[in-house]
């Protein structure tokens, strides 16, 4: 066998001890909020003070919305086929994609693309949504079943100006939005997955890492839901996106 050894610098283990990009795991446990830490997981060094804020906000923006998204039907789904909470959630997690939540990924990648090119925002985006018209995708992180205007997407936004965060891509999403609207006649508004596109990619994280935030964020509400059907639900019901009624409690503050 080669003594050849591969590398990894996210964790350095060793008995009584485990150290995540340097920081010893208790000290970040007394230290760190959730944010925090996988902002340095994943980016391998600590946020400052406004990036903190700004990934606390994105992390709790996908949470959940309700039972009809396709991920919490598949988690359900599972869950009501006799499977375990594991099964249900890493379900939940395979019907993420593309269309779902992971329109984060394909969205950054085309904002960073275009992001990089010259020319004003308002410029970049009717060339944009023009190649758009001739190719006749969707664009990804715009229009939503549900919202006209995504209340997601307004606060990230609210919090990330606040913060000194909007920058091009941003101002990019913004200017395709009314594009969009101007050359389509109806407005596709920009999604949580818009937001959270242009939000990461004006904080500098790479495009490829879009769907992790989605995942790390809607997780807790797919066990949530799956813990629902098992303690609440019958096996093997008919399990519709209509026939359900919320039962929670009224709208409060915090
Ligand atoms: C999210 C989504 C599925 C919701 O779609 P919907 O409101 O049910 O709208 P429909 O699929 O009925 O489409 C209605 C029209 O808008 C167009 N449209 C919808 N989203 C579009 C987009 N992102 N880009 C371009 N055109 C879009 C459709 O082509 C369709 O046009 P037509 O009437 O000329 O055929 C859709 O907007 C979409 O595919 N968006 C891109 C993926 C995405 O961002 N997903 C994350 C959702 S949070």
């Amino acid at each position: 066998m080669s003594d050849e050894k591969w590398t990894t610098a996210i964790t350095e283990i060793a008995p009584g001890k485990i150290s995540v990009r340097g920081y010893d795991i208790a000290e970040m446990m007394e230290k760190l909020s959730f944010a925090q830490a996988v902002y340095l997981i994943l980016r391998g060094e600590l946020p400052d003070p406004k990036q903190a804020r700004m990934m606390e906000a994105i992390l709790v923006s996908s949470i959940d919305h309700g039972a009809t998204p396709p991920s919490v039907l598949g988690t359900r789904t599972v869950v009501s086929g006799g499977n375990p909470l594991n099964a249900a959630v890493a379900g939940g997690v395979l019907v993420i994609g593309d269309s779902h939540g992971g329109a984060i990924e394909q969205s950054a990648r085309i904002m960073q693309e275009w992001a990089k090119k010259d020319g004003t925002p308002a410029d970049l985006a009717a060339a944009l949504v023009a190649d758009l018209k001739v190719t006749k995708k969707r664009l990804p992180g715009f229009g939503h079943r549900l919202h006209t205007t995504d209340p997601r997407t307004v606060k990230l936004f609210e919090i990330a100006a606040s913060l000194q965060f909007t920058g091009r891509h941003t101002e990019l999403a913004q200017a395709i939005e009314a594009e969009l609207e101007r050359t389509g006649g109806k407005k596709l508004p920009i999604n949580v997955d818009g937001a959270i596109a242009a939000v990461i990619s004006d904080m500098g994280f790479d495009w490829r890492r879009g769907k992790g935030f989605f995942i790390i964020s809607r997780v807790p509400g797919l066990i949530a839901h799956a813990y629902e059907e098992m303690t609440t639900q019958k096996p093997m019901r008919k399990l519709g996106d209509t026939n359900f009624v919320y039962s929670g409690p009224p709208s409060r503050r915090i």
